[in-house]
């Protein structure tokens, strides 16, 4: 019997089936199988390509006499700041995140300014029609700025217009509304995401035009066609905030032309968004007298310092198992700080609810936050206020130790800006901290428990 070939590959998760199905067991995906061509049986199939003549490729020094191309600034200062200080020619953006979240209103003021910047821009939409798109434009006084609209969903089309228009940007409106003729299944799926993004990134590399493609986040947090776009792309960036908030929160978490993690803050408001230029008076609430559980931690997001609030409530719990929440941070953190706080310090959250909340509809990362958290938890529990002029950071290790984190200076100075007096540190932080600040330096965690909550 001849051995069956495995000739079909998974396009999500790269599984190999000897057969033809519609949906990958591997991951689950539906439509992802493909077929691979195998090589041709008489040709060169047994041979390795090394033993094989192929054509000499150039290869060059490290060094250049280039200059580097001049980026284009749109004058949004906090989207020029996320892309790494402005747009770079040729590049691919994607910019991801919840349906409803603001990506359009976004893409369409950038398109807008960087138009006004003078690049020739053009707008492609795939959910609106075009006289909705102009409506939104003059309704964000934008109605004039020299952008090109189109509201297509033929890729074919869309390139062939680009072709003859030669933009120096092109917005794409969402991926997953584009659709490739050669492929096929339906817009949306993960082998027209694929397919489509990579003609337009192919493009733009070409013909020498930025693309921003904009990518709606699916219901489990993964951009529709998961991955396939993200390595595909030069920059990667998400749009994120809370229903419930104005706040939007634009973070690079892939950039090959700047830092990665930068943030850039805006507020939705009637018009449109409006730049948030001191994002941590917005994201510290109301703080008029020391409350228990409200700490407040001194970050860094990207390049930029941002003081945000954590605020922690600590109750007795009904039952039999005691709730942990956090909103704006990781849970499994919060059950290590508890952890640490419970072996290293003797101090008990067993049959206690735990809420961990950051203000303001910011999410925090940074190790460098584990201090602020158990100080907030601590304060919570024992229902002593931390001063309200005071900021902490420090990262916990296991054994309750605490190190130091990076940057130290740039939190301090940000924290005297606005008007905080004291700081508490990691010890071996120390470094040249000439913020005249008032500042604690712990080595582990239990000496901050015996000099913070000594008296509780
Ligand atoms: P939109 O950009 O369409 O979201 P996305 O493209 O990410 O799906 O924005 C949708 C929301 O933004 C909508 O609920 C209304 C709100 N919005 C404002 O509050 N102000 C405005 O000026 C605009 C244009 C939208
Ligand atoms: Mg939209």
């Amino acid at each position: 019997m001849a051995k069956a070939s495995n000739n079909f590959t998974c396009s999500a998760c790269a599984a190999v089936y000897s057969k033809w199905s519609g949906r990958c067991d591997g991951c689950g995906d539906w439509n992802t199988i493909i077929e691979e061509k195998p090589l041709s049986k008489s040709g060169p199939s047994k041979k390795t390509l090394g033993g094989m003549r192929g054509k000499k490729v150039p290869l060059t020094d490290l060094s250049t006499k280039e200059a580097p191309p001049p980026r284009t600034v749109c004058g949004m200062g906090e989207l020029d700041r996320v892309l790494g200080g402005g747009l770079v020619p040729a590049s691919a953006i994607l910019v991801g995140g919840d349906p409803g979240i603001g990506k359009s209103t976004l893409m369409l003021q950038a398109a807008a300014r960087f138009a006004q910047a003078g690049l020739k821009t053009v707008y492609v939409s795939g959910e609106e029609s075009s006289a909705q798109v102009r409506m939104r434009a003059q309704r964000l006084g934008l109605g004039d700025a020299p952008v090109k609209l189109a509201a297509e969903t033929n890729l074919r089309d869309i390139l062939t217009t680009l072709e003859a228009e030669e933009p120096d940007l092109v917005v794409i409106d969402s991926i997953q509304t584009m659709w490739a003729d050669n492929v096929e299944s339906a817009p949306g799926s993960v082998s027209q995401v694929r397919a489509a993004a990579h003609e337009i990134v192919t493009f733009a590399k070409s013909r020498n035009v930025a693309v921003i493609i904009v990518g709606h986040v699916t219901k489990d947090g993964q951009l529709a066609g998961p991955r396939v776009v993200e390595h595909m792309v030069d920059t990667v960036l998400y749009f994120e905030g809370e229903r419930g908030h104005h706040f939007r929160l634009l973070r690079a978490v892939k950039n090959r032309f700047g830092p990665a993690q930068e943030i850039g803050v805006f507020e939705m408001t009637g018009d449109g968004l409006c730049e948030v230029t001191n994002p941590s008076a917005l994201f510290l609430s109301e703080r008029d007298k020391p409350t228990a559980g409200s700490v407040v931690f001194a970050g860094i997001e990207g390049t930029r310092p941002v003081l945000v609030e954590f605020q922690a409530l600590v109750a007795p719990s009904p039952n039999a198992q005691a709730r942990r929440t956090v909103v704006g941070w990781d849970g499994g953190r919060l059950s290590m700080i508890l952890a640490v706080l419970e072996s290293r310090c003797g101090i008990p959250f067993a049959g206690l609810d735990v809420y961990l909340n950051v203000a303001g509809g910011m999410k925090v990362s940074e190790p460098a936050a584990d201090l602020a958290v158990a100080a907030a938890l601590l304060s919570a529990r024992e229902d002593v206020a931390i001063p309200k002029d005071c900021v902490v950071f420090g990262e916990l290790s296991l054994s309750g130790g605490l190190r130091p984190v990076n940057q130290t200076e740039n939190r301090l100075k940000e924290a005297q800006k606005l008007g905080f007096s004291s700081a508490i540190a990691p010890s071996r932080s120390k470094a040249g901290d000439g913020s005249g600040m008032q500042i604690r330096y712990m080595d582990d965690l239990v000496s901050f428990v015996g000099e913070v909550f000594a008296a509780g």
